[in-house]
């Protein structure tokens, strides 16, 4: 591990994150005063049903979003300290390029078909470092065999088209460990993958946890995956975290009708089916009141549909945006 700046118990802190699209006509709020904060070394799970603003969210910490479309209206990204949104574009880029990784979801499209794994890999580590073409080449054998690729001296002069999906996206986490960064954001790196693979890579990402000490900010739409993977995870709906805890605590006694749905969906561990475990859709987020669940909420009183909840905070570092949550769990 580098040595860091400890004087924050937190590597990233994310508060009242606030991101807008414009399109000709409107104004939507996708991501709604998104707050959470990771611990170095912690892996924490981002879950939540397409178009909740997950992706959003992790491309405002990257500083990714299109400027053309998207503003970030309010909030701050403080990482190792330093408010990201703050920052001049030359030190985002650095700090990206270093400090914190990044992996997405199709392992395909995010490698150039016409270069050698090995070039691509080289060609990353010495885009953020002053290093012989041989010394990073010696570099990435060492990566490729981290990510637990057999042969990497082999490997590492194959094309993308001659590995298999799980094998590509062992490759992208190797790229995005190439900085030895702090922070490693992966966006639903597995759900292209089949159930086994998927199960290679989430050991796979443990396993460089314990021995690296990055901090991880998991996204998924499965909940089964954050269980397996993740110390903590945070629920979103439409742009709003609505729970947020330690994931035995949510797991053993989910206190959100949103976050009971979603559990009570994953039963079935090898189901591949998108998550749509609750009666209806999320509601068009330029149209909510109220709670933003309670259309959908089996729960939900007149209260709910009038009163925007507050994030209540609990004991265990617990979170919870219900008005009922107590009624509902005495009951
Ligand atoms: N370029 C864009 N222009 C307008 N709206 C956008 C754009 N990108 C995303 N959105 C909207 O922002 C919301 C959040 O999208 P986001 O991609 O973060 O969802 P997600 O949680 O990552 O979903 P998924 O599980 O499908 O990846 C969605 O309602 C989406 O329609
Ligand atoms: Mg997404």
């Amino acid at each position: 591990m580098k040595t860091m700046n400890r004087s924050s118990e937190y590597l990233l802190q994310v508060e009242n994150l606030t991101v807008e699209f414009r399109t000709d006509d409107e104004t939507v709020r996708v991501v709604d005063g998104v707050s959470f904060a990771i611990r170095r070394g912690e892996i924490l799970g981002l879950v939540g049903e397409s178009g909740s603003g997950k992706s959003v969210s992790s491309l405002a910490i990257m500083g990714l979003l299109p400027p053309s479309m998207a503003k970030i209206t309010d909030g701050h990204i403080l990482f190792d300290g330093q408010d990201l949104l703050r920052m001049q574009p030359s030190e985002i880029r650095r700090i990206r390029g270093n400090r914190i990784g990044m992996i997405f979801q199709e392992p395909l499209t995010a490698l150039n078909p016409v270069f050698t794994v090995g070039h691509q890999i080289i060609t990353g580590i010495r885009a953020h470092e002053a290093i012989r073409w041989n010394d990073a080449r010696t570099r990435a054998i060492e990566l490729l065999g981290l990510v637990g690729i057999a042969d990497p001296s082999v490997a590492i002069d194959a094309y993308p088209f001659q590995m298999s999906g799980g094998m590509r996206q062992r490759v992208l986490i190797a790229m995005a460990l190439s900085s030895d960064p702090d922070l490693l954001i992966a966006d639903e790196p597995t759900t292209a993958l089949d159930v086994t693979i998927q199960a290679q890579i989430l050991d796979l990402l443990r396993k460089i946890r314990e021995k690296t000490g990055i901090a991880i900010l998991f996204i998924t739409h499965d909940l089964a995956v954050i269980s397996e993977l993740c110390d903590n995870v945070a629920v979103l709906y439409a742009g709003e975290i609505q729970e947020r805890g330690p994931v035995d605590e949510i797991f053993s006694k989910p206190r959100h009708p949103y976050t009971q749905g979603l559990l009570s969906c994953i039963a079935d561990p090898t189901s591949k089916q998108p998550l749509m475990p609750i009666e209806g859709t999320p509601p068009l987020l330029s149209e909510v009141s109220g709670c933003r669940f309670s259309p959908r909420c089996r729960h939900a009183l007149d209260g709910c549909h009038a009163k925007h909840p507050e994030i209540q905070y609990l004991e265990n570092e617990q979170e919870i945006r219900c008005l009922y949550w107590q009624e509902i769990l005495r009951n």
